[in-house]
């Protein structure tokens, strides 16, 4: 099969052209202008952008947490993220605690293999580090294909590890050419502000985000930092969401230390205000939405380089899930759902308001992930020899949000009638059209899972 997308304006991360893609099987063969070449079937791309798919390296498809299961699974999930321009989850394996990392990573293909409809792959999430642990890494690494490892500095009880753990986990990823990513909030604070709230009897979702303070998170960061320098395994935090946490990057560069930074969509664009809402429950995530001027801090760290990935933290649950906590925060399953709207919220809030380049929305939606996360050229681009995953997008077409029109398995938008200016049209995955005429034409089973080498480029 050939596909020839004529006309477009493409744009990568550090180009911008108008030209044609030559396109077969699976993979891009050529672009040039006026390309004399015949395919299968032609699309005029005229007056549309073109993006390298996206890559949501931050996902939780079907998975146990908090007594239930988020709501989207690998159907549904990696479907809704195609009607986006999202071409591409990396999801998290969480080991049990007490269990080996082998017996999470069976559990996981259990439930993903041969459901996802675009491509994905795996974050294996240590929560218990010891010495059995410690001498899995390295099948992950070199055998599985899965190069990151997660880690969480908070959910005490469940998800945490210690400080211990995390440098022989560091220095053990180091040795076998991994990165670590973490979810740095400082466990022991937050669990004894959830309690101290609960016992005076501060129940609702605004007390999430009062025993989240950013305090908890600027430490974290500042540790996680340190331990990182320390050991010099690559570190990468994950939904950073705030002015103290990116000031304490800022610090490690006058070491000259380079730490990678993802924050997801949600924190550029909501702030903290939703959680005095009645539906605060639909917010209730960790970290928190945090303040305006954490938005401020966050478009300035993207454009400073400090903030490299702009992913989702995609972690739905239906609302009678979120019900579960009606009558206490700590219990509101922890998640908002979002794989489907990055693209075009990001799009609208930031290229349309002036906020980031064309350039910088493809270097932080589509090619830094692909690059931190061992997968480029393969993937993030728009070139020859790489896969074809592209997305036409119409700039200028205006669109509302809502719960009535999305893919995603869940019962309510946490963007309900949000305008969006700019719409994904077709896309394409490893030179298939998946989307086009609001269409889905790849069945489950299509997705790949994409294994990733070992090498983190300096993005
Ligand atoms: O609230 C969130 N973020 N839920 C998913 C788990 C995590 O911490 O990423
Ligand atoms: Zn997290
Ligand atoms: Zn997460």
């Amino acid at each position: 099969m050939s596909i020839l997308i004529r006309n477009g304006r493409i744009i990568t991360a550090d180009a911008d052209q108008v030209a044609d893609i030559y396109v077969t099987d699976e993979t891009i063969r050529a672009i040039g202008k006026d390309l004399d070449l015949k395919a299968d079937k032609e699309i005029d791309a005229s007056g549309k952008l073109i993006f390298p798919g996206g890559i949501d390296p931050h996902v939780h498809l079907d998975m146990p947490f908090m007594g239930t299961f988020s709501s989207d699974n690998y159907e549904t999930g990696t479907r809704s993220a195609l009607f986006g321009g999202t071409t591409m989850v990396i999801d998290f394996i969480l080991q049990k605690q007490g269990k080996s990392l082998q017996a999470a990573l069976d559990e996981w293909k259990g439930r993903s293999d041969g459901n996802c409809v675009g491509d994905y792959s795996f974050h294996m999430a240590v929560t218990d580090f010891n010495d059995s642990t410690k001498k899995e890494i390295k099948n992950f690494t070199d055998k599985e294909g899965i190069t990151s490892f997660k880690t969480f500095m908070a959910y005490k009880g469940a998800l945490m590890i210690d400080d211990r753990q995390m440098i022989g986990l560091m220095e053990e990823v180091k040795k076998c050419g991994g990165l670590i990513n973490v979810h740095a909030t400082n466990g022991d604070m937050i669990d004894y502000l959830i309690a101290k709230h609960r016992a005076e009897g501060k129940l609702s979702p605004l007390y999430h985000y009062l025993s989240q303070p950013e305090i908890t998170e600027a430490e974290a960061s500042e540790r996680f930092i340190a331990m990182s320098f320390y050991t010099g395994c690559p570190g990468y935090i994950v939904h950073l969401t705030c002015e103290g946490a990116l000031n304490a990057v800022r610090n490690a560069t006058k070491r000259n230390q380079k730490v990678f930074v993802e924050t997801c969509i949600q924190y550029l664009i909501t702030d903290a205000s939703l959680y005095e809402r009645e539906d605060g429950a639909k917010w209730v995530m960790s970290p928190p939405l945090r303040q305006k001027k954490d938005q401020e801090t966050l478009w300035a760290g993207i454009n400073q380089g400090l903030v490299q990935v702009v992913a989702t933290d995609h972690c739905p649950f239906k609302w009678e899930q979120k019900l579960m906590g009606k009558d206490d925060f700590s219990k509101i399953p922890n998640g908002h759902p979002a794989i489907e709207h990055r693209m075009e919220l990001l799009f609208s809030e930031g290229v349309n308001k002036g906020k980031i380049t064309l350039n910088k929305y493809v270097e932080v939606a589509c090619t830094n992930p692909a690059k931190i996360f061992g997968m480029f050229p393969r993937k993030g681009t728009i070139a020859a020899g790489s896969d074809a995953d592209i997305v036409i997008f119409d700039p200028n077409e205006k669109h509302k949000l809502s719960a009535k029109t999305h893919y995603m398995n869940v019962d309510y938008s946490a963007y309900e009638g949000w305008e969006v200016t700019g719409k994904v049209k077709t896309v394409l995955l490893r030179g298939k059209v998946a989307i086009e005429h609001n269409h889905c034409h790849v069945d489950k089973g299509f997705g790949k899972f994409v294994r990733r080498s070992k090498v983190a480029q300096i993005v």
